[in-house]
């Protein structure tokens, strides 16, 4: 992300909109001219000095998978189960508010190209249009809330939820403030008069268009809006309030996720928020194996931050985890091209899953469970690739 924030648009950076994107970062760079700047500042960046969404990805690089050979990988399927229902992939859209900001076809475009891919999309609470319209385009559609001072509104949110489909509810657990995205910051970053955050009443989101010197707007209305008082007991009181399943997203540590489990949370989202939330926090996928080993089964363990190929998701699949939320390259998708830049990046992922699933001898996702992934440089001891299944 560094040298794209520093490189002048190359040709070849000019020329991606429309050439074939073969990672994520031709996106990624199509995104970057069809956006303003504080926008492009607002996706890409995190809190504080960025060291956690620096880590997030050296987490990834700094894995390594050890492939396994001779195990007929002619016919491979990256068919999933996420949260209880079928996929194409282990994979899911992860909640991002705004997404007007990024493309005129905002959430609508993306929840399309999720049900185009065949997986499910988390609706934010902050969506620049209301969730009906979401669930309306996507059969698997998946409400992320944030815990709100007008619990009203919160509850209210949650019927819409149940009476739209909606399959899951996120709680967001890691944002009892919004952490310092000095980026906003300096940019005073607010919303553009027509981007609306369409489930809330339109009094109660003002603050987030009104732009001050060295602060960002949507900061001030989240902290005017989200509740910290946000504890264990709302957790379990969010789980008698409905029948949906229930993600608990922004867990890092192996108790809480046990905890999060043992209160009937469906599921966890292992995530330090894209790097957007505790800066210094630490990358998702240096947990996740105590995470998994905390729930121990009893629901499913999912990752995200700085997932940006098939091979980040096989190596978070080879960690434990069941299946992967995307962010960020979503967004590039949208912006450079609406729901077809989705669908394209959504697809190439799932080339590159198979791909890197053929390669490392695994017939199907659950194969990858059973590889091991090592971390760079060290001389390995028999005892560290102990996974391997005898197939
Ligand atoms: C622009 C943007 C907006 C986001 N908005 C939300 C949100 O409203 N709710 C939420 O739970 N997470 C939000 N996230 C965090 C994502 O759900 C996810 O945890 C994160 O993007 C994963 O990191 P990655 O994008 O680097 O892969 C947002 C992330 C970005 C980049």
């Amino acid at each position: 992300m560094s040298t794209l924030d520093t490189a002048p648009p190359t040709g070849a950076a000019r020329s991606a909109g429309s050439a074939a994107w073969l990672t994520s970062t031709d996106a990624q760079r199509a995104a970057a001219l069809a956006l303003p700047q504080d926008v492009r500042d607002f996706l890409e960046g995190g809190s504080g000095a960025e060291a956690t969404l620096a880590a997030n990805r050296a987490a990834f690089e700094d894995l390594f998978l050890v492939p396994r050979v001779l195990a007929d990988a002619s016919a491979t399927s990256t068919a999933a189960t996420v949260l209880g229902a079928p996929a194409a992939m282990p994979a899911g859209i992860a909640p991002m508010a705004y997404q007007r900001l990024f493309h005129p076809d905002g959430e609508p475009a993306a929840a399309r190209a999720a049900q185009a891919a065949g997986i499910p999309y988390v609706a934010g609470m902050l969506s620049t249009c209301p969730l009906e319209e979401i669930t309306a385009v996507c059969s698997q559609t998946w409400l992320q809330l944030y815990w709100l001072r007008d619990r009203a509104l919160l509850t209210d949110l949650v019927d819409r939820a149940e009476a739209a489909g909606c399959s899951a509810l996120v709680l967001a657990v890691d944002v009892p403030r919004m952490g310092r995205r000095l980026r906003d910051m300096r940019n005073a970053f607010a919303l553009p008069r027509d981007i609306v955050a369409a489930n809330f009443p339109p009094s109660e989101t003002h603050s987030a268009r009104r732009g001050a010197a060295g602060t960002s707007a949507v900061m001030v209305h989240t902290s005017e809006a989200f509740d910290p008082t946000l504890s264990w007991d709302d957790v379990a009181w969010l789980r008698g309030r409905t029948e949906l399943r229930l993600v608990i997203k922004g867990v890092l540590h192996p108790e809480d996720a046990a905890r999060a489990v043992e209160l009937g949370a469906d599921a966890v989202v292992v995530s330090n928020h894209g790097g957007r939330q505790l800066d210094g926090a630490v990358p998702a996928p240096s947990v996740l194996p105590a995470v998994c080993d905390a729930v121990a089964g009893r629901g499913e363990v999912l990752l995200d931050g700085g997932v940006r190929s098939g091979t980040d998701v096989l190596k978070a699949l080879a960690l434990g985890a069941s299946a992967v939320l995307v962010g960020r390259p979503v967004l590039w998708g949208l912006a450079a091209d609406g729901q077809r830049g989705v669908e394209r990046v959504l697809s190439l992922l799932r080339t590159e899953l198979e791909d890197a699933l053929v390669l490392s001898g695994c017939t199907d996702v659950t194969r990858a469970s059973g590889l091991d992934v090592v971390p760079r440089g060290i001389p390995l001891s028999p005892a560290a690739l102990r996974k391997g299944p005898r197939w």
